[in-house]
């Protein structure tokens, strides 16, 4: 087990060192000793950040569900892989060993076969947090399609746009799905995205909700009787390691979504050695992350890495507040949960209530309590810390990216000394950089900079799916010869990492990552609106919040102010999600530009913060007028 668990933080300089020293030779016997291959690799690593390629276990095959099932049957087979917990308290829990996903999973496998699909062929997976969820992505991994999961929370517009992007053929739904005391009409909205998408031939529908849907003829099949049909033996597809095993989106700052395309080998490998470490897992815990499988946490960190690790992973389909802001801590208490892992958002959301909610339950369970998505602020590690850890839990705030598919920064919990709101110390095998303005790495400590990956890790993301030339315009032009995150970071005097938020146009509202182009154009496609800038401002719950500047046309100088907020909310919802709704909308005759034409945001965001004592220089815009108008107008 050499290198595999690190227990101690002379171990983890020893292991980085050796990691960083000789990448290859660290990482095959990472991959060597804890893997079920089907055939060796060839070469470790080859790559090349200007075009860029980059390749893990060259030649290898595999599979990642022999990985994160198959082999854990003799060993752990009555053990609870999947343990869900239903949106509704009053719901039983389901253990589901690894005998039986197994079985679920082989079925589900045959079944997508039955219908025609095959290795490579793209699916899309558009379902609550059930257990199906978990099965259809594996049963895809299964047979080498490759699967597309849509977050149930996005519109069917950009549910359209998704499955369009990468050319579906199938799409995995259910009637519908429970939040808290909503439920949601799924299969309406795939309905109503599937009239753009001639390329679905089938969609299969999980009856969860019971209500009543339509269901389209020769397209539309209801799920159970053909699991109830299927044989419940289904061989692997072996995989070349650099095949694709799916392809996510992530919002960029302009454009359409870009999906993400991670592969194999090198995602399984990153992902299960740092599950084991980031939060030190033992062969019994109980492991709960609270993310949805529809982001790269849940797919990282509620799927693959757990069950490669043959982990008790919880899946929960509620939200925090339901029945009340207790039931997170309910759900720990009753599930006797060991590792918990959960966003910054959440955190702040249930620190307002009553700290009854907490004390009512026995959390004594907890020995590691994670954070991601956003930068914690300090307010919210301290109440996670004294009421949720009682200050024995260490809290592990990681960072990373649906880019990276795994997590790059972060402590190890019992191993490095946190500090509030410090990512730390980069993982291993992690090189970071900060860079400056002039492109060049700044050396030393107790500096701030861009942060930058200067070497390959095996769970990057290899392209976009259908663009390359946008994946290395994106994160690899910026700095030659490294990956640009998008992140501002700073580095302290003993090395550690502090992430200090987004440097380019993509906003982090809820731990979501949200583009301002696409929620703008949205807004634009509105007749009465001529023009929209949308910035971030701080919100105490969601970190951030929207901020819409708007010009109207002519036409809609007469329009009802009100209405018009309400209408550009509902057009926001129904293009992208509600997560993209704006806070605050204001209407201004002008937005602050450069002589080039580019909206100056640095002095829209100062607007919306309400912080206009220190504009800057804006002497070199177009319209510097503008800017006192609309600070007048923001102040009323
Ligand atoms: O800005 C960083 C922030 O989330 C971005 C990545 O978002 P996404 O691809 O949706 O993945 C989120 C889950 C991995 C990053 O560029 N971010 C993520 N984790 C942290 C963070 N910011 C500060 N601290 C973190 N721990």
């Amino acid at each position: 087990m050499s290198n595999y668990h690190i227990k101690n933080l002379e171990e983890y300089f020893q292991v980085y060192r050796k990691s960083v020293r000789n990448p290859e030779v660290f990482w095959e016997e990472i991959a060597e000793e804890h893997f079920v291959w089907r055939k060796r690799w060839d070469k470790v690593l080859q790559w090349d950040f200007t075009k860029p390629e980059v390749k893990w276990f060259e030649n290898a095959q595999l599979n990642i569900t022999e990985n994160c099932l198959d082999r854990h049957l003799s060993i752990r087979g009555d053990k609870t892989a999947i343990l869900f917990e239903p949106n509704n308290p009053e719901e039983e829990a389901q253990h589901i060993t690894y005998f039986q996903l197994h079985e679920r999973v082989s079925k589900m496998a045959n079944v997508l076969k039955e219908h025609g699909i095959k290795k490579g062929d793209r699916i899309c997976i558009y379902l609550p947090m059930i257990p199906e969820l978990a099965v259809a992505v594996l049963a895809c991994a299964r047979i080498g399609a490759i699967h597309s999961v849509v977050f149930a929370g996005f519109s069917s517009i950009a549910l359209s746009t998704r499955i369009n992007d990468c050319d579906c053929k199938m799409v995995i739904t259910s009637d519908g799905s429970y939040r808290g005391a909503k439920t949601i009409d799924l299969k309406g909205i795939v309905d109503v995205a599937l009239e753009d998408c001639p390329g679905i031939e089938t969609t299969l529908v999980v009856k969860r909700t019971g209500v009543k849907v339509e269901m389209k003829e020769g397209r539309d099949k209801w799920l159970q009787p053909l699991l109830d049909e299927a044989h419940a033996d289904c061989p692997v597809e072996v995989m070349d390691a650099e095949d694709p095993l799916f392809i996510l989106y992530t919002s960029g700052s302009t454009g359409k979504p870009k999906g993400m395309v991670h592969t194999c080998a090198g995602y399984m490998v990153y992902t299960a050695y740092t599950f084991k470490n980031i939060f030190q897992y033992r062969e019994n815990d109980v492991y709960w992350c609270t993310a949805d499988v529809g982001w790269i946490t849940g797919h990282s960190y509620i799927l693959y890495g757990p069950l490669a690790n043959g982990a008790t992973t919880v899946m929960f389909e509620g939200v925090p507040s339901y029945p009340d802001f207790g039931r997170f801590w309910e759900i720990v208490e009753k599930h006797k949960v060991n590792q918990f892992y959960t966003a910054p958002t959440a955190i702040r959301a249930l620190a307002k209530e009553n700290l009854s909610f907490v004390e009512k339950y026995d959390l004594s369970s907890l020995k590691v309590l994670g954070s991601v998505g956003e930068p914690i602020n300090e307010e919210a590690w301290h109440w996670y810390n004294n009421n949720v850890g009682k200050k024995k839990s260490p809290i592990v705030d990681t960072w990373w990216q649906t880019e990276t598919g795994g997590i790059l920064i972060s402590p190890i919990p019992y191993v490095t000394p946190t500090t509030p709101t410090y990512a730390t110390l980069p993982f291993i095998g992690i090189q970071p950089t900060l860079m400056d303005e002039n492109e060049k790495e700044i050396a030393g400590n107790q500096v701030e900079g861009r942060l930058c990956i200067k070497f390959p890790w095996p769970s990057m993301a290899r392209t976009i799916w259908g663009n390359h030339d946008r994946y290395r315009d994106t994160y690899f032009s910026a700095y030659k010869n490294k990956y640009f995150t998008g992140d501002g970071a700073m580095r302290d005097e003993v090395g550690y990492y502090r992430i200090t938020g987004r440097v380019d146009d993509v906003i982090i509202v809820s731990g979501h990552n949200l583009g301002t182009a696409p929620i703008e154009d949205a807004i634009n496609e509105h007749p009465a609106i001529a023009e929209s800038a949308i910035v971030g401002f701080p919100h105490d719950i969601k970190g951030n919040a929207l901020y819409g500047f708007v010009i109207l046309k002519e036409t809609g100088q007469k329009r009802d102010r009100d209405n018009l907020r309400k209408e550009i909310n509902q057009q926001i919802t129904e293009q992208i999600g509600p997560i993209a709704k704006l806070d605050k909308i204001q209407f201004v005759v002008g937005l602050p530009k450069t002589r080039s034409g580019k909206i100056m945001r640095r002095i829209l965001r100062k607007i919306a913060c309400n912080d206009t004592e220190n504009l800057g220089d804006i002497s070199t815009l177009l319209n510097p007028e503008v800017v006192e108008s609309i600070i007048k107008e923001a102040l009323k």
